[in-house]
């Protein structure tokens, strides 16, 4: 899908980001702003910057992604997923410009014993201060009154984006097994990594569908942080050694859920296709670039 769903004025915030960087290249006429440009921490500025815009469109993928270190440092995490969403959901108001906000499926995990997807109906419960400050996030774009469409991912990865792109956990990966590590990933926690690829296409057939308030977003299927692992090596050519363990010998900060796969319940009902598979999805992101495309 290219083209921005019938808008004529998009904005892309967190520019610098991977999903942005997606956006960049489905929508090149959008003007997109990096944090230095529009930071979600100046909400002042942001109206001002956007005022000056007049977008009937933004697409904001900038968001406080540090799940372990939110931890240490939650109010940073709510200044940028809860207070600025919440803020520039206001300017969007004001300005008559419909806002998409982009979540994650760590505003849920709460029930433990869960292991059916989530629908977009059910009530979130998060089990860290990342996922609390995203869902806090969620709900103060709603309540400003703005047309709005929240979508929540899961474990995106790709290549594009500006030069702090931060590594994903596909780069981290491929990284350790050409170095010769062998690989410890955590076998009991299930969810859907998504291409951001295929997550931006995704948003944009929504928008066009008419898709309003929150849906989720991901590629099809499920499999472990372990599983997602294997596949990465074992697409890449990389030999490596991918032992599972499980959630009780994983060493970072924050809680992780063991279940957040998300069913895709408005895109389903729009009567939109099915999205990729996530192994598809891999195996077309880890396929060799022909020469021609990567030149272009
Ligand atoms: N990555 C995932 O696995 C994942 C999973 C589920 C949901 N999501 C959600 O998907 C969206 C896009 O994620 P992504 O993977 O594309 O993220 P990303 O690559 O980390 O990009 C996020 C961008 O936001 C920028 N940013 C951080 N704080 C900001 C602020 N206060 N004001 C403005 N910009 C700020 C960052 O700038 P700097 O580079 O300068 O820090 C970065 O360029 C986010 O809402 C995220 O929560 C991501």
């Amino acid at each position: 899908m290219t083209g921005a769903a019938g808008f004529r004025r998009p904005v892309i915030l967190g520019g610098d980001g991977q999903l942005a960087g997606e956006f960049r290249v489905l929508l090149p006429d959008a003007t997109c702003l990096d944090r230095r440009q529009a930071d979600l921490t100046r909400p002042d500025a942001l109206r001002d910057t956007l005022a000056g815009l007049a977008p009937d469109l933004v697409l904001n993928c900038a968001a406080y992604n540090l799940v372990d270190q939110a931890e240490r440092e939650p109010e940073a995490a709510f200044a940028a997923n809860a207070l600025g969403p919440g803020a520039l959901a206001r300017a969007c108001r004001a300005l008559g410009a419909t806002l998409v906000h982009v979540s994650t499926d760590m505003v849920f995990g709460l029930d433990a014993a869960r292991s059916t997807p989530y629908s977009e109906r059910e009530l979130p419960g998060p089990v860290n201060a990342y996922g609390a400050s995203k869902l806090a996030g969620e709900h103060l774009v709603a309540a400003a009154g703005t047309d709005h469409l929240i979508v929540r991912t899961c474990g995106l990865y790709g290549r594009r984006g500006g030069p702090t792109r931060k590594t994903s956990f596909v780069d981290r990966i491929l990284a350790k097994a050409r170095a010769g590590e062998t690989l410890r990933v955590v076998g009991d926690q299930s969810c859907t990594p998504s291409a951001a690829a295929d997550v931006a296409a995704g948003i944009l057939e929504l928008l066009a569908a008419g898709a309003r308030g929150t849906a989720h977003l991901t590629n099809a299927g499920q499999c472990s942080w372990h599983e997602f692992a294997a596949a990465i090596v074992a697409l890449a050519g990389v030999a490596a050694r991918v032992e599972a363990i499980g959630s009780a010998d994983w060493t970072g900060e924050a809680c992780r859920a063991r279940y957040t796969v998300l069913h895709a319940g408005v895109r389903e009902g729009l009567g939109l296709p099915p999205m990729a598979h996530w192994h598809d999805a891999l195996a077309r992101f880890l396929a060799p670039v022909p020469e021609a495309a990567a030149a272009a």
